[in-house]
This record gives C-alpha cells, sequence and structure tokens, in this order.
C-alpha cells in the first residue's frame, strides 16, 4: 500500500504557526521558570505572564541571545546571569512618602488602632530598597510609637535589601520626598531626618533600630510572626491570581485579630477568597481591618 502523506503535513503546520509558536514560547517560559526555582529557588511561576514574558526576552536580548531556551541554558550554568536576569524580574521602583494620601490616611484612620496594642509588629512585604519602610518608621516616631514597633521588612531581591540597610538615598531626589512628606501630614522639618553626605542623603540610624531588613519570597516562604500591620504595595500587582490568592492566604494567617492589611492603589481584596474576613477601613488606600 501507498504512503499516504497529509498535504498538510508537507507543508508544515504553517496554518496554524501563529498558535504554535505561541505555545512553543509559553512552553520555553515555563522550563526556563521551572529551572530557575528548582535551582536557585525563586518561583516567578505564578508571575503575570505578558511582563514575565517582556522581561524575559530583554534579558536574552541583552545577554546577545535569540530564544528563551538559550536563555535557560545560560541562566542555569552561569550564576551572574541569573543574577541579572533577578534584577529583570524584581521591579523596585519606589519613593519615600509615596502616595502621601495613603500616609495621611495611616495616621489618621490606622494610627489611633495601633495605639491599643503595648506592643507593635509590622511587616512590610516586597519592601525594595527601604523608602517606605523609613517612610512608617518616621510617621510611627512622630505618632510616639517607634520604641514599642518592630517593622520585619522583607524582599525577595537581596540587593536591594542591601541597600536599604545602608540607608542612605539619593540627594536629589529630597525635594520630590519633601513634598510628599509635607503632603503626607508630616509634623518637622523632613531636613531633620538626614544630613546630606556627597550625592547622597544619609538618614539618621536611630529610625532604622527597629526595622529588621530580611530576605522573604512571597511566593514560597511561610508566615514567620503574628503581626498587627501588613504593609505590601506594588508587589501583588505581578503576580497571576493564583499567587496572589497565596500571598493573600499567607497574610490572613500572618495577621491577629483587628489586625491592618495595607495594599497599593491598584491593588484589592476585593474577589478573593480571604475577602469576607475584611472590612474596608479606607476604600481608597486601600486599607483594611481583618475582622474574623
Ligand atoms: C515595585 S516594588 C514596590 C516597593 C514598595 N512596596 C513600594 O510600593 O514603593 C516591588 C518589590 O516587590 C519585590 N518582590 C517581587 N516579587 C517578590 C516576592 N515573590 N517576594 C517578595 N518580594 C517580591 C521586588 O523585589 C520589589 O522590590
Amino acid at each position: 500500500m501507498a504512503l499516504r502523506i497529509e498535504r498538510s503535513a508537507l507543508l508544515g503546520p504553517s496554518g496554524f504557526e501563529p498558535v504554535k509558536r505561541n505555545d512553543l514560547e509559553n512552553l520555553e517560559i515555563d522550563l526556563v521558570l521551572e529551572g530557575i526555582y528548582q535551582q536557585y529557588g525563586f518561583d516567578f511561576r505564578d508571575y503575570a505572564r505578558g511582563s514575565i514574558k517582556r522581561r524575559l526576552w530583554r534579558r536574552a536580548y541583552a545577554e546577545g541571545l535569540e530564544s528563551i531556551s538559550g536563555l535557560q541554558e545560560r541562566v542555569l550554568h552561569d550564576q551572574d546571569t541569573m543574577n541579572r536576569l533577578l534584577e529583570d524580574l524584581s521591579i523596585n521602583v519606589t519613593s519615600m512618602f509615596r502616595d502621601p494620601e495613603f500616609y495621611l490616611a495611616i495616621r489618621q484612620k490606622v494610627v489611633p488602632l495601633l495605639r491599643t496594642y503595648p506592643f507593635i509588629r509590622i511587616w512590610n512585604a516586597g519592601c525594595s530598597t527601604g523608602e517606605e519602610t523609613l517612610s512608617l518608621a518616621i510617621l510611627l516616631r512622630e505618632e510616639g510609637l517607634i520604641d514599642r514597633t518592630k517593622i520585619y521588612a522583607t524582599d525577595i531581591n537581596e540587593n536591594v535589601l542591601d541597600l536599604a540597610k545602608q540607608g542612605v538615598f539619593p540627594l536629589d531626589k529630597m525635594r520630590d520626598y519633601t513634598e510628599n512628606y509635607i503632603a503626607a501630614g508630616g509634623k518637622t522639618a523632613f531636613s531633620e531626618y538626614y544630613t546630606a553626605n556627597g550625592q547622597g542623603a544619609r538618614f539618621n540610624e536611630s529610625l532604622t533600630e527597629n526595622i529588621i531588613f530580611a530576605q522573604h519570597n512571597l511566593a514560597s516562604d511561610r508566615s514567620f510572626n503574628e503581626f498587627q500591620m501588613i504593609v505590601c504595595r506594588n508587589v501583588m500587582i505581578y503576580f497571576d491570581r493564583s499567587l496572589q490568592e497565596r500571598v493573600h492566604g499567607l497574610f490572613y494567617s500572618s495577621l491577629g485579630m483587628s489586625g491592618v492589611l495595607a495594599l497599593g492603589r491598584k491593588e484589592s481584596i476585593k474577589f478573593t477568597r480571604h475577602a469576607s474576613a475584611y472590612e474596608e477601613i479606607d476604600v481608597n488606600e486601600k486599607l483594611y481591618k481583618r475582622v474574623r
């Protein structure tokens, strides 16, 4: 019997090419993310796909590579490439008193709650280079709460944590930060908190005395304490739905009853499995109180 080959097979899967190419690309992305997880323990498997894809390609091109599989080989065998990719995958944009209204809402609506505790533990998850943590510390000092507070500031990226520990920020940012600080209800002159040192503004060490900076991966690590407040802003926007659910589960089990959860402007507890456990404290500033 003559061998009969379908015309479509001879032509190749051209009719389906766009879909196939996407499938292949997705397979390569799955494989590189799985490899990174198994080799280095960094779990980006459930990050929002579009953004991960862009960042992987950016790193591949920067390394002179033409495929995600090529990038996979490189990162699995070369720690330096992995470090560069890690920088690309963790977006570290931050600033002091970012969204000043958020800090104003904390002063007005959360501080009275915090005052009721003899000792306060705050988890600042995804703290990046520390500007957010320091802003919280300044606010708590002005409200007379810093001495009974411990802030656990964590991030997946050790490089940003090293910078955070130094407490030195670009001097040319201080003008913007001063404006933010005033809009956030700051009670003194912002310049009292730092000394200019070359191109840097070194923040007073007394501000960081009650802060512990440590690496923690929200995608794979566990809860490590019970907190009266958790601040995790502009981190979960990069996660897909399932990872967001995981992190909300982690926060729920880490918050004491009446504890406060603070999210970023574009984030919300709504439509997650834990939504019914919280009451809104401030709708715009995404401040929630655990009530069950
Ligand atoms: C855009 S910055 C937000 C910084 C700060 N919270 C703010 O709002 O200004 C996001 C931070 O989340 C961190 N991050 C990303 N994935 C993470 C994870 N799985 N676990 C912990 N931190 C993570 C990044 O390294 C980065 O420093």
